[in-house]
């Protein structure tokens, strides 16, 4: 791989940027400064370094972001803060995209990632990846919501309706459930609830597959996952230990975050 190349992949610059830094001396392999931009390395076998500091190669990157209310989950936008704009500017890797969405007003869990295979693996409703949902709802849970997502609920689309894939659904305090999804319809949560003539007041995520949103992670945080972690997402551990960690840890969100 050219050395400009590897630079442009594995750091915020751009690969105009990557040749600047590389003419100028700013560019070692193995210890050697490399002043030509289409010099050949093997990134799994070269030592490269950025002024002094060495790159970690890796082939795709992970960032789990605590995402806060005000962003948009999009990778640009002239107008609104989006989810991009929370990482430092070390960390804005060029091809890194949200992977699915969640609506402005919704908090939680949200991958950031360039690795596009996975992001269609956790996307595609195909292989059945759950995302866990704290909803504040402003009624109490019904009777029949429970079987009704169950069964596959009907919710408005345009003029007519869709039927939903099966959900799950507990409510672990009064007024607040948690519901279990594969799929990633606009605003589908909230569509869910209104559907069984509730309303969902505030929307967080809190895990995705077998991967949940650390309880100390404050609102527009994030931290980087390697790839064997992020496969977790595609796990789907047993929905009751889902409602405890919840339960546990969660069911003062709204209180401690004023979120
Ligand atoms: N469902 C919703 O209604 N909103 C979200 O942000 C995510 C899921």
């Amino acid at each position: 791989m050219r050395l400009d190349r590897f630079l442009s992949e594995q750091t915020a610059l751009s690969r105009k940027d990557a040749q600047t830094a590389i003419r100028k001396g700013s560019v070692t392999v193995d210890g050697i400064v490399v002043k030509k931009p289409d010099h050949t390395v093997f990134p799994e076998k070269n030592e490269i370094s950025l002024a002094g500091k060495p790159l970690v190669f890796a082939e795709h990157h992970y960032f789990l972001l605590h995402k806060p209310e005000g962003v948009i989950t999009a990778t640009e936008d002239a107008k609104q803060k989006t989810v991009l704009d929370l990482l430092s500017a070390d960390d804005r890797l060029p091809k890194l995209a949200p992977c699915g969405r969640l609506d402005i007003d919704t908090t939680g869990l949200l991958l950031i990632t360039d690795d596009g295979q996975l992001s269609h693996r956790m996307l595609s409703p195909k292989h059945h990846v759950m995302k866990y949902y704290l909803a504040k709802l402003s009624e109490p849970l019904s009777a029949d919501t429970k079987p009704r997502f169950a069964d596959g609920i009907a919710i408005r689309e345009g003029a007519g309706e869709v039927i939903c894939q099966p959900a799950e659904c507990e409510e672990i305090a009064p007024c607040l459930a948690v519901v279990g999804i594969h799929e990633g319809r606009y605003h589908q949560v909230k569509r869910m609830f209104a559907a069984v003539g509730n309303h969902v007041e505030k929307l967080l995520r809190f895990q995705i597959g077998n991967v949940p949103l650390p309880p100390d992670l404050p609102l527009g945080a994030y931290f980087v996952i390697s790839d064997k972690e992020a496969g977790e997402m595609l796990m789907n551990p047993a929905f009751s230990s889902i409602c405890a960690f919840c339960k546990e840890n969660y069911s003062s969100y709204w209180i401690n975050n004023q979120a």
